[in-house]
């Protein structure tokens, strides 16, 4: 099966410079989640049709297996679908999707597809509470579709149907091709309808049948930033459905937001208000504490994340405690039991088994051995102001709070740092190493005083 997605409208009414099929839902444009779904159901060509801000639109997607058909200007959503068809095979059947419905399940689609067969046209339908501004579809007595009449077209009698037109179809390609040429714009709007087909069908004999989708919420379409925001929380909800019913514990399946995937093991416990994008991995009883954001991490069993840490593009080992107020920066990877604690930055930095940070700290581009105790106010001076250089802590070496390390430099096996060591060259394995001016006690000294 082809999909066509139609995708030319202008969006004015988002108010915004960016394209409205590119406005993000979950952290991903509009466009890129009927993508997700086309590419679902069919292995085939994908052709979207494009006007307004189409530019952005192709370089956003640079998949050489979509075809870009240019609609300009638009005369609605038949003579749309018409600039797709020199990008569709002429066998097979066709599958119309809308840029601006994110939300369609595949399942919907494999049904619909299936209702479709190789020849019939199918619709997707929905029993709307308020049918008001959507096609109707009109059935004869025998409840057999007769056509569609639109909003604007249709008479007293023919807006008490509820049964609305989604505007997603399916059709055989070679009968779709012969009903566009024979659809004609002399309706309200002046505009070539898609929705026409449906009468032409009929006449043609051509059997027309019609599926719901399991949610009336995967057709909405998105026109405003009301209509997206209201969009974001049906999905995030449906999220956070799934999740629970893996076996997951969210504090609140209202306040959590998914960006991307979200992969749990077994006991896996989220708190309020975290954020995660990318692809995400908690294992086995990890415990995410509130107000997190976790990009592109992994996180092993067990691990504690403590409130307001912000992980990105890292690996943490099992049995770690991160936070509350951690930072990892892209490039980090943690052993088993590694303590981060509040306030430590670590960057582009490997830290091994039982080794702990716990306040106050920035740890970048260092590798830092096991059990390795990181004093507070420990800092890895790593850059120069145009070079980076790597710190090496070796296994068991204790680094004594407010501590410098002047990269490039090496603290052996077991060494010890003194408190307020500004570490310039290698520390040997073992010894106590510091760099501090001797301390010093005046005793005859008299605080100045105020002169009259
Ligand atoms: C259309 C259907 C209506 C259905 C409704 C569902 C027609 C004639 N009517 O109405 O039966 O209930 O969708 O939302 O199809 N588009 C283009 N080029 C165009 C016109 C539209 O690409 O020239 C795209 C738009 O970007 C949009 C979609 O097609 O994504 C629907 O267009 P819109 O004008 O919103 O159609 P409706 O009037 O809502
Ligand atoms: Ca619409």
């Amino acid at each position: 099966m082809q999909v066509v997605i139609l995708a030319a409208g202008q969006g004015k009414r988002m108010r915004s410079d960016l394209p409205k099929v590119l406005q993000p839902l979950a952290g991903k444009p509009l466009l890129g989640h009927v993508l997700a779904a086309a590419r679902a159901v069919a292995r085939a060509r994908i052709c979207v049709v494009h006007g307004h801000g189409g530019e952005r639109v192709r370089e956003a997607f640079p998949d050489p297996a979509i075809a870009w058909a240019k609609q300009e200007p638009q005369l609605g959503t038949g003579h749309a679908v018409q600039q797709a068809l020199p990008h569709l095979s002429e066998t097979g059947t066709v599958l119309v999707l809308y840029g601006d419905v994110p939300l369609i399940l595949e399942a919907t689609l494999v049904r619909l597809t299936a209702a479709a067969g190789s020849e019939r046209l199918a619709l997707l339908t929905v029993e709307a509470k308020d049918p008001t501004g959507y096609g109707r579809i009109i059935r004869d007595d025998a409840g057999r579709v007769q056509h569609i009449v639109e909003q604007k077209d249709a008479n007293p009698e023919q807006l008490r149907v509820h049964e609305i037109n989604t505007g997603i179809l399916v059709a055989p390609v070679a009968r779709l091709r012969g009903w566009l040429e024979r659809i004609r714009n002399h309706n309200s709007q002046g505009e070539y309808y898609l929705t026409d087909i449906v009468g032409l069908a009929v006449a043609d004999g051509v059997e027309v049948v019609t599926t719901q989708p399991d949610h009336e919420w995967e057709t909405l379409g998105v026109n405003s930033k009301v209509q997206l925001a209201e969009l974001e929380r049906i999905h995030q909800r449906d999220l956070a459905d799934q999740l629970l019913e893996d076996g997951v514990t969210l504090i609140d399946p209202a306040r959590i937001d998914i960006r991307g995937d979200l992969v749990c093991g077994r006991d896996v416990e989220i708190d309020v208000n975290c954020v995660f994008e990318g692809h995400v991995e908690l294992g086995d009883h990890v415990k995410v504490s509130s107000h997190c954001v976790l990009r592109d991490v992994v996180v092993g069993t067990g691990t504690v994340i403590n409130p307001f840490s912000h992980l990105e593009n890292s690996e943490i080992g099992k049995g770690c405690q991160i936070g509350p107020y951690a930072r990892m920066r892209p490039g980090c990877r943690l052993g088993n039991d590694v303590h981060l604690g509040n306030f430590v930055e670590v960057k582009n930095s490997v830290i091994a088994d039982h080794s702990k940070a716990n306040h106050l700290s920035y740890v970048g581009d260092a590798d830092i051995g096991s059990k390795v105790n990181v004093g507070a106010g420990t800092i890895t001076c790593n850059y120069d102001g145009a070079n980076k250089f790597r710190t090496v802590i070796e296994d068991d070496v204790f680094i004594g709070s407010d501590t410098q390390l002047v990269a490039p430099v090496r603290v052996g096996r077991g060494a010890t740092l003194g408190a307020g060591t500004t570490l310039t060259s290698d520390a040997p394995a073992g010894e106590l190493t510091l760099s501090r001016a001797r301390q010093v006690t005046i005793s005859d000294w008299k605080r100045p005083v105020k002169k009259k």
